[in-house]
């Protein structure tokens, strides 16, 4: 049993006696009634529990508690209310960004932090010019959000939403030196994403980025598949004695 600290939605907590094994998100749901941060999976696969924990993504079910003496947590409680709606839930809403609301929570801590990292100008896994991640194209923001699961499907919009906050912030927080870059983008192979546009479909998987698309095929020798698949396995063979148990 452990005593820790931690500051949650601006809120000091001091937990006595807390079982080592909790994880933030059990803390949140289950001590402290904080229910924004949802238990989609428990497994760290579909991002329901996103929370920020000293302004970074985390998801809240992998994460002991106990590991986090004195850190800050944010959940979607801490982002905004009600009446005061911060700029992506606005978003969310204008954008018609969620249908049963389930991973909503998520996805907007999600997308809370992603906007900080494009501003510290963090490329994701697509980024081709690491110098200059352009955020506002549709395979970045689903690249950089492929960790939120949305079982209605609401990806097109949630993009939408996100694009929405993105544009504004990029334009008016930005250094002129990274607004200059992105809007000098020349590249025409890729469409910055608007409110029109059509190649966003129903899932977060990226549409293939330019080098993705220039790259050959691996070569598979269908060969070695069929010598493979017709290959005898000996069966391994058991004896009577080797079997261990009721009659050993
Ligand atoms: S509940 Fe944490 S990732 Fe699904
Ligand atoms: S809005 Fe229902 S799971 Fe995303």
């Amino acid at each position: 049993m452990t005593t820790l600290t931690l500051n949650i939605n601006n809120k000091p907590y001091q937990f006595e006696n807390l079982d080592p094994r909790t994880t933030i998100l059990d803390l949140c749901r289950h001590h402290l009634h904080i229910t924004g941060p949802k238990k989609g999976c428990d497994h760290g696969q579909c991002g329901a529990c996103t929370i920020l924990i000293n302004g970074q993504r985390i998801n809240s079910c992998l994460t002991l508690a106990v590991m986090h003496e004195g850190d800050e947590i944010t959940t979607i409680e801490g982002i905004g209310l009600p009446e005061i709606l911060s700029e992506l839930q606005q978003a969310f809403l204008d954008n018609d960004a969620f249908q049963c609301g389930y991973c909503t929570p998520g996805q907007i801590c999600s997308a809370t932090a992603l906007i900080e990292e494009v501003k510290q100008n963090w490329p994701s896994y697509v980024t081709e010019d690491l110098s200059q991640p352009n955020a506002l194209l549709a395979h970045e923001i689903s690249e950089r959000m492929s960790g939120n699961i949305c079982r209605c499907s609401a990806y097109p919009n949630i993009i939408k939403a996100i694009t929405q906050v993105l544009e504004k912030q990029i334009n008016t927080n930005l250094s002129n030196d990274t607004v200059n870059s992105l809007s000098n983008n020349t590249d025409t192979s890729y469409q910055t994403l608007s409110s029109s546009d059509k190649d966003v479909t129903g899932i977060w998987s990226p549409p293939p980025s330019q080098g993705q698309l220039k790259a050959q095929p691996a070569k598979i020798d269908v060969n070695s598949i069929q010598n493979a698949s017709t290959a005898k396995t000996p069966a391994t063979q058991l004896k009577a004695n080797d079997i261990t148990g009721v009659n050993s």
